[in-house]
C-alpha cells in the first residue's frame, strides 16, 4: 500500500519553487491516492528558525498557505490536509525520535549548517528540525514523500530513524522515498543568488498569489546571462534565469523561439521576459482568481483543515498507542 505525506513550512508566501517543487505533486499524487494522501501545514517547525518567525503573522501565514494550496487544487475532502499543531501526536513522536537520534547526524544536515551559520544563538530546535520532521512522515507510516530537492537529505536521516527504531522495538515504521519533480527540482531566486527560497525574502520568491505588477517589477530587473552586455550580443540560454523560468512556464514553441533568439540575439532580454510574463499570467491568474473566491470563505479553509486533523488524528492515534507500548510506557495498550 502506498502512503503519501508531506508538509510545507508557513514562513512566507508560497512561492513558485514550492509550487512547481511540491503543491503540484501534491494535487497529481491526491487524485491518484485521495485518503492516503496526507499533507499538512507544518506550524510547529516555523519556530525553529528565529529569522523566519514572527508570532505576530504565523497565524495568518498558515492560513495563507492552506489558501495556496487548495486554490492549486488541493482537496480537503479529498486529501488529508491539516495543521500540524492541532495534531499533537507529532510532538510526542518527534520525542521520542530525539532519544535515539545521535547529535552528530542532526549537525551533518545541510540546511541545519546554514541557518545556524546565520545565528548568534543556536535553538536546539533548530537542530531536532529533522527529528520533528521524520515523526511527521512516520507517524502515519508513509513510505511516499513528495518534495524539492532540498529536503532529500532530511528523507534519508527519516529512513535511519526508522531503521534504528525499527532495529530496537521491531518492524514498525516502513522506510519512506523522497518523490521529486524532476523539472523543478530546485527553482532558482529571481535575485539570482542560489534556490528560491520563503526565507531569503521578497527579492528571491515569485509568490504563487503575487500580483502581476509585482512579478514584473523584479522580473524586469533580475539577472540574465552576464555575457549579454548589449542588445546586440548573442546569449546563452542555459546560464540565463529567466530561461530556466520559460521551462516552467511557457509552452515548447516559446521555449524554442526564445532560445533561438536569444542564440542570435534576435530576441532581447526585456522582450524576452515580456514572453516569459505570458506564461506566468496564463498559470497563475487562475489560481489566484481562485484564491480570491477562497478568501471570501474563511470558514471554508478553516473547516476543511479542522475535518482534516481530526482524520489525521484517527491514522495517528493507534501508531502512537504501538510506539508507546514498544516503548515500555505504563498504562500503554
Ligand atoms: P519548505 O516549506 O521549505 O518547502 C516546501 C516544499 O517546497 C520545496 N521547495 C522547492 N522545490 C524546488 N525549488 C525550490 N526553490 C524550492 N523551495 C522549496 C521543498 O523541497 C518542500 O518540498 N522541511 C520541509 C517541511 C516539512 C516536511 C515534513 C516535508 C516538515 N515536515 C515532512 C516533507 C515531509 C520544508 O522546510 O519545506
Amino acid at each position: 500500500m502506498t502512503r503519501v505525506f508531506s508538509g510545507i513550512q508557513p514562513t512566507g508566501e508560497p512561492h513558485i519553487g514550492n509550487y512547481f517543487g511540491a503543491m503540484r505533486n501534491y494535487v497529481r499524487l491526491g487524485e491518484q491516492y485521495g485518503q492516503d494522501a496526507i499533507y499538512c501545514i507544518v506550524d510547529l517547525h516555523a519556530p525553529t528558525n528565529p529569522l523566519a518567525y514572527d508570532p505576530a503573522t504565523l497565524a495568518r501565514l498558515t492560513f495563507d498557505m492552506a489558501l495556496a494550496n487548495m486554490s492549486v487544487g488541493l482537496d480537503p475532502e479529498k486529501v488529508v490536509f491539516f495543521v500540524q499543531s492541532q495534531v499533537r501526536e507529532h510532538s510526542e513522536l518527534g520525542w521520542i525520535f530525539t532519544l535515539q537520534t545521535p547529535v552528530g547526524e542532526l549537525e551533518r544536515m545541510t540546511q541545519y549548517k546554514d541557518k545556524a551559520g546565520k545565528l548568534e544563538s543556536i535553538p536546539a530546535g533548530l537542530l531536532m528540525y529533522p527529528v520533528l520532521q521524520a515523526a511527521d512522515i512516520l507517524l502515519y507510516k508513509a513510505d511516499t514523500v513528495p518534495v524539492g530537492e532540498d529536503q532529500v537529505q532530511h528523507i534519508e536521516l527519516t529512513r535511519e530513524i526508522a531503521r534504528r527504531f525499527n532495529h530496537t522495538h521491531g518492524q514498525t515504521f516502513p522506510e519512506p522515498k523522497a518523490v521529486l519533480e524532476k523539472d523543478a527540482l530546485r527553482v532558482p531566486g529571481m535575485d539570482g543568488q542560489g534556490k528560491m527560497s520563503k526565507s531569503k525574502g521578497d527579492t528571491s520568491t515569485m509568490g504563487v498569489l503575487e500580483s502581476m505588477d509585482s512579478i514584473w517589477g523584479k522580473l524586469r530587473t533580475s539577472p540574465t546571462d552576464p555575457a549579454r552586455v548589449r542588445r546586440t550580443d548573442p546569449g546563452n540560454p542555459d546560464v540565463c534565469l529567466v530561461f530556466d523560468y520559460h521551462k516552467l512556464f511557457s509552452d515548447d514553441t516559446t521555449l524554442l523561439e526564445v532560445a533561438d533568439g536569444c542564440r542570435t540575439a534576435g530576441i532581447g532580454c526585456i522582450d524576452c521576459k515580456k514572453r516569459l510574463m505570458t506564461g506566468i499570467e496564463r498559470e497563475l491568474t487562475p489560481i489566484q482568481a481562485r484564491a480570491s473566491e477562497l478568501r471570501a470563505r474563511p470558514d471554508d479553509v478553516l473547516g476543511g483543515l479542522a475535518h482534516g486533523a481530526e482524520r489525521a488524528r484517527a491514522i495517528a492515534a493507534p501508531v502512537m498507542d504501538e510506539v508507546r507500548s514498544k516503548m515500555g510506557f505504563l498504562g500503554a495498550s
